[in-house]
């Protein structure tokens, strides 16, 4: 919700768009009939939508799969049955986070925890049925406006969590919601339909 707001924020007031929102009580995206029949007449759409429990992962990773794995999965099918881009938002916890420079995009994956186990599902979900028209957003330790729990924002191990799988002194960069808002993005007007999720 807190990048979904940010995002909004920008898209909404362009009158060269026709922006479709949805919460999660008006479509719950493990539901693939219902991500289907939502998504049909759109020309992108947006993921940010995510179980971001990052904590609570490691207890219910069955749980954080269904809907970081699966349930992107079922947005990735409907896209491609309506022709839709895809951008999907993942993280850089799918990687090990011990890295002493930047990850370039194609780094090896190898995520230390069950969230970034879950995300790395959708990110694999998204290239096999997506190859050409799906996008996947990799970012890291978001703040904005809207941040409502910055309990649930993601940490690596170690933090707050018991028993860290590695020694790790985090060292991340923040990231504004509002640099993943298109602000000077030039698009085309067969794809001026975006929804947001
Ligand atoms: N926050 C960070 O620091 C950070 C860092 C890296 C990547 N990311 C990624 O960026 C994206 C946005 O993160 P955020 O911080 O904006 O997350 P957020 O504030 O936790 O929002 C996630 C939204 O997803 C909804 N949701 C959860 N399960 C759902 C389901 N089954 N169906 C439909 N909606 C569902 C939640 O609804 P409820 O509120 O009702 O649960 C919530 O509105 C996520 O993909 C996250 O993995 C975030």
């Amino acid at each position: 919700m807190m990048l979904s707001r940010d995002l909004l924020t920008v898209l909404h007031p362009r009158s060269d768009l026709s922006v479709t929102t949805t919460t999660r009580a008006e479509l719950g995206i493990t539901d693939l009939d219902a991500v289907r029949a939502a998504v049909a007449g759109h020309d992108v759409v947006i993921n940010t939508a995510a179980w971001t429990d990052v904590d609570g992962a490691e207890a219910q990773e069955e749980a954080a799969t269904t809907v970081n794995g699966n349930a992107v999965g079922h947005l990735a099918r409907a896209c491609a049955a309506a022709g839709a881009r895809m951008i999907h938002i993942s993280t850089d916890y799918v990687f090990p986070g011990n890295a002493t420079e930047p990850y370039p995009a194609d780094a090896a994956t190898s995520p230390v925890n069950a969230y970034g186990r879950s995300k790395l599902a959708g990110e694999l979900a998204v290239a096999e049925l997506l190859p050409h028209t799906g996008y996947v957003v990799r970012t890291a330790w978001l703040y904005g406006e809207h941040e409502r729990h910055s309990t649930r924002r993601p940490r690596r191990p170690g933090r707050s969590a018991p028993a860290p799988p590695v020694s790790l002194t985090p060292i991340r960069q923040p990231t504004a919601t509002t640099r993943h808002a298109p602000h000077r993005t030039e698009r085309s007007p067969q794809h001026a339909d975006q929804k947001a999720t």
